[in-house]
């Protein structure tokens, strides 16, 4: 189903209220990834240029009492995207009443109001998380019209998403729910072909759907990372110290059946006997993991195969990293696929957000992948096939 996006909408002197997730990795005040906040940027400035007023709404972090509130001010994140934008950004330091009223009340076309974070209405009754319809009402009454850019938090049905749509005559996307919507519903609705999902991270119990789903629509799936021992020990093999979710070994063979050949395993592992970037490393086949010694990353013959099966692909979705990238001496892996998905011509490449997207901008791969999603949670929901409330509360076309 198409959407409205912003590029039919009239904004001309109006208050455009606008969600965006600039749910930001922040330490010690200074904001480590502002992938979010730059992504966000083309459907800011286009509502500048169309003359609205401009009020921006998003989440960070998880609030659950007055102490989570320390550090979890969006101000740092207001001044970074002034940065960006190259123009000011006011902040209201609150999430209702007189102060934001008038704040918003005296905005000019073209100027640019944050919000405090959305989830400090957490506190006293999760009226953000749980959709209170009042504060929903409320945000909506400060506007004229919602456009919704925050497809990392579209898994949600929040307050500052669904509620203001629900109380709003005219819902859009932004552009880059738009793109997301795009690059990741074709991939899995109506893929060029060969397609090729790979798929990586810890468990095999966070991506039981997503696996589920893309066996069916994927042309071969191939599996690294953590969840990798879990399938080998289904099968019987030795596993050494490696994680293995015990209690999803008849799902891993069953998956494993239902797959008919579609799903590849690594041949080799990069192992250590320590969870350490100092331990001493060796490459092992995937049969020989000794009794005290655990996979971190797959290893070299497994990054040559995986790079030659992919070399036929016309789309490519990757999701979670092969390795344990965060230790350089285990990085190799996921190193590799990045840059055989770099170095593939007219292949569709699309990293499915989380740790595999924060690799690939960590390695300097940003611009060589056709699309990073910005979504975590909601980039899996939807690589499962799942509706998700933040993309279905925008008006079709
Ligand atoms: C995310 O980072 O995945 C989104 O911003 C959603 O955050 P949440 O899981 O705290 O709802």
């Amino acid at each position: 189903m198409e959407k409205k996006t912003i590029r039919d909408l009239d904004v001309k002197g109006k208050t455009v209220l606008v969600r965006v997730d600039f749910n930001v990795p922040i330490e010690d005040g200074e904001i480590t990834d502002d992938n979010r906040i730059r992504q966000a940027l083309p459907t800011i400035e286009q509502l500048i240029d169309k003359q609205g007023k401009l009020v921006l709404f998003s989440h960070l972090g998880r609030i659950k009492s007055e102490e989570d509130k320390e550090g979890k001010s969006l101000r740092p994140v207001s001044e970074k995207l002034a940065e960006h934008l190259g123009r000011p950004v006011k902040f209201v330091p609150v999430t209702r009443g007189d102060e934001l009223e008038s704040a918003v009340g005296s905005l000019q076309v073209g100027e640019v109001l944050m919000v405090e974070n959305t989830r400090f209405e957490d506190i006293d009754g999760k009226k953000e998380s749980k959709n209170d319809p009042d504060l929903g009402r409320y945000w909506a009454s400060l506007g004229d019209v919602f456009v919704n850019d925050a497809f990392g938090t579209a898994h949600r049905s929040h307050a500052s998403n669904v509620g203001i749509a629900n109380n709003m005559d005219e819902v859009a996307a932004g552009l880059l729910l738009e793109k997301e919507i795009k690059y990741l519903g074709d991939a899995v609705e109506n893929p060029e072909r060969p397609f090729i999902a790979l798929m990586g991270g810890v468990k095999v119990s966070d991506k039981i759907g997503v696996l589920e789903n893309l066996l069916q629509k994927a042309d071969m799936v191939l599996i690294g990372g953590g969840m990798s021992y879990t399938f080998m020990r289904a099968q019987g093999l030795s596993t050494g110290n490696s994680v293995v979710e015990e209690d999803k070994l008849d799902l891993a063979k069953s998956l494993l059946e239902k797959a008919e050949g579609k799903l590849h395993l690594p041949l080799d592992f990069r192992a250590a006997k320590e969870f350490s970037n100092d331990a001493e490393t060796r490459v092992t086949d995937y049969d020989d993991l000794r009794d005290d010694e655990e996979g971190l990353d797959i290893g070299p013959k497994t990054i040559e195969k995986y790079a030659e099966l992919l070399q036929n692909a016309k789309t490519v979705v990757w999701n979670g990293p092969v390795g344990v990238f965060e230790f350089e001496n285990f990085a190799k892996g996921t190193k590799g696929i990045l840059s055989t998905l770099a170095e593939l011509k007219d292949t569709n490449t699309i990293l499915g957000g989380g740790d595999s997207a924060a690799a690939a901008i960590k390695f300097g791969y940003e611009d060589a992948i056709d699309h990073i999603s910005t979504g975590g949670g909601a980039s899996l929901e939807f690589l499962e096939g799942k509706t998700l409330p933040g993309i279905q509360c925008v008006d079709d076309l």
